[in-house]
């Protein structure tokens, strides 16, 4: 066993692993923040997505030895300080970015960075950027359109799906 530490949203947390630990399973069985997903366990899915010093990382494909001393931020340090949803959570919600919801946490975080890495994205570039994210119920369209809109961009000739 092997004892890492790492900040996970914005908290110093501690825990000893074997060297196999993945950081997804280290996350949601050692600290119990079941908010990441695991979909696959293969680095498919995306359901897994969380930010690594600030890089957007499928957490299956990381063990957790690799994280010690990292700051990790996951869908649980999404929110703002009061609580209440940040603008991409709202957008999701505003505009039917869901569906079981079961893709949504790894959803959240890739459009998170991608709006860091381009805040205007078109439609093309946010279909491009969540190609390793898989949605089971194939709600994509409305998920395309809350990234667009969390980005500031007039959505409204965008039609509902
Ligand atoms: S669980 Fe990590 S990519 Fe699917
Ligand atoms: S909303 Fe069900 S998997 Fe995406």
């Amino acid at each position: 066993m092997t004892n890492v530490t790492m900040t996970v949203n914005g908290k110093s947390v501690s825990g000893n692993v074997e060297g196999r630990t993945l950081l997804s399973s280290f996350l949601r069985d050692d600290l119990r923040l079941t908010g990441t997903h695991v979909g696959c366990d293969t680095s498919q899915c995306g359901a897994c997505v969380v930010h690594v010093d600030g890089l957007s990382v499928k957490a299956c494909t990381m063990l957790a030895a690799e994280a010690d001393g990292a700051e990790v931020k996951t869908i649980e340090g999404m929110a703002n300080a009061d609580g209440s949803l940040s603008v991409i959570q709202q957008a999701f919600q505003d505009h039917h970015g869901l569906q079981c919801g079961f893709c949504t946490p790894g959803m959240v975080m890739t459009a998170a960075a991608l709006l860091k890495e381009n805040p205007k994205p078109s439609e093309t570039e946010v279909r491009d950027y969540l190609e390793g994210n898989i949605c089971r119920c194939t709600g994509y369209h409305n998920i395309v359109k809350a990234i667009m809109a969390a980005s500031g961009q007039d959505v409204s000739a965008i039609a509902a799906e």
